[in-house]
């Protein structure tokens, strides 16, 4: 049988019937196949998969990220996916334990590029982090789809400062330094 989709769940029914429920963070920018590969292991290790998506004001204040498609438009692409059963917002790094508890989870999934960061978490659920997919990533798509590739001559540290204001300019790859 396919996923169970369980929206109109209440907690009391899903405890009731035992229901295993799993929960994974990220940005999911420009969905791409090693999304789709963590949410479908993340699905199989349980009934129930919450996914909490970044919003564009937590990437932009804390990650400095700008991301190609806003928190609307990256929450659709998620709810169409059929290992997703329910997507809730992300506005700040410290809502995890909560999180865990208001929405009774029993797993807590991320890439293994977060390895060990979430440790504190298996105080409250069980903590798996997955191995990534190799060689792909929302950053590596926001680049190969930007509009302008920026290449810089010059010296220390007017070449830092561009290095780091690039960052935060959308559309734009540094693709190459040269200091004569
Ligand atoms: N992920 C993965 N394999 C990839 C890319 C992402 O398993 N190739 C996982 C991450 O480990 C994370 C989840 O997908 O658990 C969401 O990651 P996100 O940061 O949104 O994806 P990235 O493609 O890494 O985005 P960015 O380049 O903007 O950091």
């Amino acid at each position: 049988m396919g996923s169970l989709r369980l929206y109109n769940h209440t907690n009391a029914e899903m405890e009731e019937e035992h229901v295993k429920r799993v929960i994974t963070y990220g940005t999911f920018d420009m969905l791409h196949y090693g999304h789709i590969n963590i949410l479908r292991r993340a699905k199989e290790m349980g009934d129930y998969l919450v996914v909490v998506l970044s919003t564009d004001e937590f990437n932009w204040n804390s990650k400095q990220k700008k991301c190609y498609f806003t928190y609307e438009q990256r929450k659709q692409v998620l709810e169409a996916i059929r290992y997703v059963d329910l997507v809730i917002p992300e506005n700040n790094w410290d809502q995890k334990i909560s999180d865990v508890q208001d929405y009774k989870i029993d797993t807590f999934v991320m890439g293994s590029d977060w390895e060990g960061k979430f440790d504190y978490l298996k105080e409250y659920c069980e903590v798996v982090y997955l191995p990534r997919t190799a060689n792909i990533s929302s950053t590596k798509l926001r680049q190969e789809n930007s509009g302008i590739r920026l290449g810089i001559i010059g010296y220390e540290p007017m070449v830092e400062k561009f290095i780091q204001e690039s960052r935060y300019v959308g559309n734009v790859e540094l693709s190459g330094i040269f200091q004569p």
